[in-house]
């Protein structure tokens, strides 16, 4: 049973979820409250939109990563292929339950979501937010997103560096993304200071899933 007014300090890991995380996944959506609901969304959903969405998401092939502590998905970070586009583009978002937001959590899932999206080649990613979601917007900004306003609606682009030649010499890690090594470094101080005992599980797992 999860409390939502219960204030203790992030202690879980990330990883990316199997098929078999689906029915977690659909758990930890229905139970955004109406505004983050309203906020991952852009609009106020109800339960069945979110459950078929959760379905949809692991149907269509989606990377979902997940915060988890215990049995439970708490967080998750999602991309979906722009399969239109020219160039590799995903569109990117999150979700965080709200007794966790605001510790540091949907910066570390965005920092992992960034590692496999460049390991799968992926160009240019998006997110796609209201205007009022100061919290994404500032985390947008944080992972050197450009925003743009249109219709209503801020969407944040990352350029992601091409992934290096086989045979290029590596003078940098496999993932020299600078925006990443920075706000990795802002996460890590963010995770001592608002997440605890979250450093050591997430520290352990550190390196991306796809290498
Ligand atoms: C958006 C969301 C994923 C962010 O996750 P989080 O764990 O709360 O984020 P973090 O704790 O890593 O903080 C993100 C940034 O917002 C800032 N922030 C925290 N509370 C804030 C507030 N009330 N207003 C403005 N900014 C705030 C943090 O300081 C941090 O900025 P920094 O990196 O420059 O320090 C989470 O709040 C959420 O799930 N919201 C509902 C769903 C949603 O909006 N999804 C995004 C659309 S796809």
């Amino acid at each position: 049973m999860i409390r939502h007014d219960d204030r203790r300090p992030a202690s879980g890991h990330i990883r990316q979820l199997r098929p078999s995380d689906l029915p977690k996944f659909r758990e930890h959506l229905l139970r955004l409250d109406a505004t983050s609901r309203h906020d991952r969304f852009n609009g106020g959903l109800g339960d069945g939109f979110v459950a078929a969405y959760a379905g949809r998401c692991f149907a269509n092939g989606a990377t979902v990563v997940g915060y988890i502590e215990g049995d439970d998905v708490l967080g998750a970070a999602e991309i979906h292929e722009c399969a239109a586009e020219t160039s590799p583009t995903g569109e990117i978002a999150f979700s965080v339950e709200p007794a966790l937001q605001g510790r540091g959590i949907g910066a570390l899932l965005f920092e992992r979501l960034l590692a496999h999206a460049r390991a799968m080649g992926y160009a240019r990613l998006r997110v796609t937010t209201h205007p009022g979601n100061a919290r994404m917007k500032k985390l947008a900004q944080r992972f050197d997103a450009r925003l743009t306003f249109r219709a209503g609606e801020t969407v944040g682009t990352i350029e992601l560096e091409p992934l290096p030649r086989i045979g290029a010499r590596q003078t940098q890690p496999w993932w020299p993304l600078r925006a990443l090594r920075r706000a990795g470094r802002a996460s890590r101080k963010n995770a001592r200071v608002q997440a605890g005992p979250l450093l050591p599980a997430l520290h352990g797992e550190a390196t991306p899933a796809h290498r």
